[in-house]
């Protein structure tokens, strides 16, 4: 049990955990853990002979009036929970070593990256797929973990692994959530009580989506409707997007079809806080 800063100390220890041939798991976090991060963390201990994990709150993925400065932070209450869950390493690289002075190379996965949260947030993915990319050549990993909870994330970073063909498997872990169905995210600190109750609109959506579904419906257009008046039906709610979308471009459709995983997805915000979910139908991502 370790907490490693520095990129050339993470590198050396890789390498040496590669050539005994033990198996490395790796989950990348921005840290204020909670049960979805150790769920991702309990999966890379099944898989894997050496489990590391990431803290680092990754200022390229924010926007420019985003939480970056407000996001929660505490490394020493981090590491404990992940050590007691069974983490080998914890990977906390200082700002100035992930984007040292003249920091100019970025990884872009082209169009997937502009839809649903990249039209919200511009430049997200960008940020998230560099810091990736960087992450995963420092720590070397045989088995990367990440949530389905942010389901576009898991298929751009799928995409890139594969455009580039990068040496590591993902793994996709299904999202965690609280017992009332609110799915576990480090932003739902920010709610108050009133919006921690309101919250639960987004799963209400998606389950008012997978009812429909299950009774028969196929149609895009009412599916949305139905969700949106869910989500309307809640004062303190107020929608950012809603898409039914495949889940190999991103394409908003129409119909859902028989044979193919089709992603619902959704951002609320509920005051400041933006929160997201989404449900799979037909399938995986
Ligand atoms: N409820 C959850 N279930 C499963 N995986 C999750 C859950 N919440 C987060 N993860 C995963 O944990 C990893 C790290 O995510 P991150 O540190 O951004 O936490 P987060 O809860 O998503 O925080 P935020 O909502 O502020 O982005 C990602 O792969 C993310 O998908
Ligand atoms: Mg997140």
């Amino acid at each position: 049990m370790e907490i490693i800063n520095r990129i050339p100390r993470m590198i050396s220890i890789a390498r040496e955990l590669r050539s005994e041939k033990r198996r490395i798991g790796f989950v990348p976090t921005m840290g204020a853990l909670h049960e979805g991060h150790l769920e991702l963390c309990a999966r890379a201990r099944e898989m894997c002979d050496t489990v590391i994990a990431s803290v680092f709150v990754n200022p390229a993925q924010f926007g420019p009036n985003e939480d970056f400065e407000k996001y929660p932070r505490d490394l020493a209450r981090d590491a404990e929970l992940a050590f007691t869950k069974g983490v080998d390493l914890i990977f906390a690289p200082a700002l100035d070593d992930i984007y040292p002075e003249g920091f100019s190379t970025y990884v872009t996965v082209e169009g997937l990256g502009d839809r649903l949260e990249g039209a919200s947030r511009p430049g997200h993915f960008r940020g998230v797929t560099t810091v990736v990319n960087k992450l995963l050549n420092i720590v070397s990993p045989h088995f990367a973990f990440f949530g389905r909870k942010d389901a576009q994330q898991v298929i751009l970073i799928k995409r890139m692994v594969r455009d580039l063909a990068m040496d590591v498997e993902i793994v996709v872990v299904p999202i965690v959530r609280e017992e009332d169905g609110l799915a576990l995210s480090s932003r739902n600190v920010y709610l108050s009580a009133d919006e921690r109750k309101a919250a639960l609109v987004l799963k209400r959506a998606l389950d008012r989506c997978r009812t429909l579904y299950n009774g028969g419906e196929r149609d895009c257009s009412k599916l949305i409707s139905s969700m949106r008046s869910v989500i309307e039906s809640e004062p303190l709610a107020r929608l950012d997007y809603l898409a039914i979308t495949d889940t190999a471009r991103l394409d908003a459709l129409d119909t859902i079809p028989f044979d193919q995983p089709t992603l619902i997805s959704l951002a609320v915000f509920l005051c400041d806080t933006r929160l997201i979910d989404n449900i799979v139908l037909n399938g995986e991502i």
